[in-house]
């Protein structure tokens, strides 16, 4: 079973979708650390209270080290990760890194913070969820998977961000359960399922 470490600086939402579906056999993958940059992140006590190690603080690459961590999984970690850090992670079976993300847009569109504001700001009438593979540019790297959604009826931007967490929490588990075990190619800047 792949060892995987979730970094995560917030709520810990897409965590706790990920536990659930593992805890479900619908995710066949090992969590044997979870981590934040943010001392009192929420996302740390869901993680003690399921028993999987935690580790709080600016070592992280340390400590995914120490856990013996062969994928990440970056669930609203909102720190940019260095190069040196993704290259420690790069895969043996192609020029990717071993790292995935989960952004609130439809990339390239709206990247950095809140993605769905950003997309009801900018008064799009679709906003959506990106799944992809980490590289050393922000927001960026070979899209595994991509869901629009329409947000015409949305009056405020917590409208759009409840409907994009919920596609969030479907989506990421079921991408994730075929992007670690690496059952993809990368086809041009697209990562796609072979398996
Ligand atoms: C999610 O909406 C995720 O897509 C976003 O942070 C939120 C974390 O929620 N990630 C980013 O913006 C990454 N650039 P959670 O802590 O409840 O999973």
């Amino acid at each position: 079973m792949v060892k995987v470490g979730i970094l995560a600086s917030g709520r810990g939402s897409n965590f706790e979708a990920i536990l659930r579906a593992v805890n479900a056999k619908k995710l066949n993958l090992e969590i044997v650390l979870v981590a934040s940059n943010k001392e009192n992140a929420p996302v740390l006590e869901k993680a003690k209270q399921a028993n999987i190690p935690i580790y709080a603080g600016q070592d992280y690459a340390l400590a995914l080290h120490n856990h013996g961590v062969e994928f990440v999984i970056l669930a609203g970690f909102m720190k940019i990760l260095s190069a040196s850090f993704i290259a420690a992670y790069k895969s043996k079976k192609g020029d990717y890194s071993k790292i995935v993300n989960v952004h609130p847009s439809l990339l390239p569109a709206f990247t950095g913070l809140n993605g769905y504001e950003q997309a009801f700001n900018y008064g799009s009438k679709v906003a959506g969820v990106t799944i992809h593979l980490v590289d050393e540019k922000l927001d960026h790297g070979p899209v595994c998977a991509q869901k629009s959604f329409s947000i015409e009826g949305c009056k405020t931007p917590s409208d759009v961000e409840k409907i994009g967490l919920a596609i969030e929490h479907e989506l990421y588990p079921e991408t994730l359960s075929w992007v670690i075990n690496e059952n993809f190619v990368i086809e041009g800047r697209r990562c796609v399922r072979t398996s």
